[in-house]
């Protein structure tokens, strides 16, 4: 699915949501920490890793490839290359997730000994797959599979996106009616038109490069070496996020900037613009309003504000650990510098 929030609202909520509630743990209520909020919690941090894994797992991915190319950084087979260079940290932070929600956020009940049973019962409620069911699983399969090879039979990423709506569309699975009812990809939809354009005049007309010559000159006064640098830039395009409400309007603001800011300063060129794009999935997690997931994760009462705040910083320190030591020793081997 190629939408954070699609995923969060469409598929993981309702079934955070029932299974809390059949354990008695509900919204807005002193039973929400029973289960409900750490369910809610893990699967608000494993969402920013998991986009990060896929380049088609969330809006802003392609967005990020596109702004990178403006500036000159081209990535050869960008699915492949994407998932290639965040496989290994993003699968790591994935797997310990839930271990360390269950550590520093530990929900009360830690047995559900009922929720395969439960889940079985309704499983059985919704009878077969439907046809349409079925045409969907199939255009799904092929929409990847086009995403992933496409490339190397010319179908680009945005064709292959159109067979499987038009396919949706021709089968009767979607009417247009229920696109238009699809709110965020309209807003994403206008967001990008405005932000490519914007962002490529930036460039045009010298802003980028003159903003990012004054920064690497400030940094070169430190004489940082390019590993400090890096590091010193990508922590401030990550905490930056504290001011931003959107993922896709951080990096329409800025991942241009800080790309040109990272090759200024002489650090190698396409791990630069990767790192940038994995970044701007993890800071999804940081407040309630960072992302479009964390609104809609947050909106479901089960987790206090003062919670989501201490989390979403603890857990990007972690983070950073996780994804500066295996990405050190990944990207080497990957031979990305
Ligand atoms: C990704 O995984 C790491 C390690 O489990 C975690 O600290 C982090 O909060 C996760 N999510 C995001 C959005 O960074």
């Amino acid at each position: 699915m190629p939408s954070t929030t699609a995923r969060a609202g469409g598929v993981f909520l309702p079934i955070v949501k029932s299974l809390s509630l059949s354990a008695g743990s509900k919204p807005n209520d002193p039973s929400a920490r029973k289960l409900g909020s750490y369910l809610v919690q893990s699967q608000l941090q494993a969402s920013g890793n998991s986009s990060a894994l896929f380049l088609t797992a969330a809006a802003q991915n392609l967005l990020c490839l596109k702004l990178a190319e403006e500036i000159g950084v081209k990535i050869a087979n960008p699915w492949i290359s994407w998932f290639k260079v965040a496989s290994l940290p993003a699968i790591i932070s994935l797997l310990a997730t839930p271990y360390l929600l269950y550590k520093i956020f530990p929900p009360e009940i830690k047995d559900t000994p009922e929720a395969p049973a439960i889940a079985a019962q309704k499983l059985k409620n919704m009878g077969p797959v439907t046809r349409n069911e079925w045409i969907m699983v199939a255009t799904m399969i092929l929409a990847v599979s086009l995403w992933i090879f496409g490339d190397t039979i010319g179908v680009s990423s945005v064709v292959a996106a159109m067979i499987g709506l038009s396919i949706l569309l021709l089968l009767g699975v979607l009417n247009w009616e229920d696109c238009l009812n699809e709110k965020s990809a309209w807003d994403t939809l206008a967001w990008f038109a405005i932000l490519v354009g914007m962002a490529g005049q930036l460039t045009n007309l010298g802003i980028v490069s003159w903003m990012s010559n004054c920064v690497a000159k400030v940094l070169q006064s430190f004489s940082l070496s390019w590993p400090a640098a890096f590091g010193v830039l990508q922590a401030s395009y990550f905490f930056i996020h504290y001011l931003f409400a959107s993922q896709t309007a951080h990096v329409g603001a800025l991942y241009s900037a800080f790309l040109a800011m990272h090759l200024a300063a002489g650090i190698p060129a396409i791990l630069s613009a990767l790192a940038l794009t994995y970044n701007s999935n993890l800071f999804g997690a940081l407040t309630h309003y960072s992302s479009g997931q964390s609104a809609v994760y947050y909106g479901a009462g089960y987790v206090d504000l003062p919670d989501v705040f201490k989390l979403g910083f603890t857990t990007a320190a972690i983070n950073a650990v996780i994804w500066g030591v295996v990405g050190t020793f990944w990207w080497k081997f990957l031979g990305l510098y």
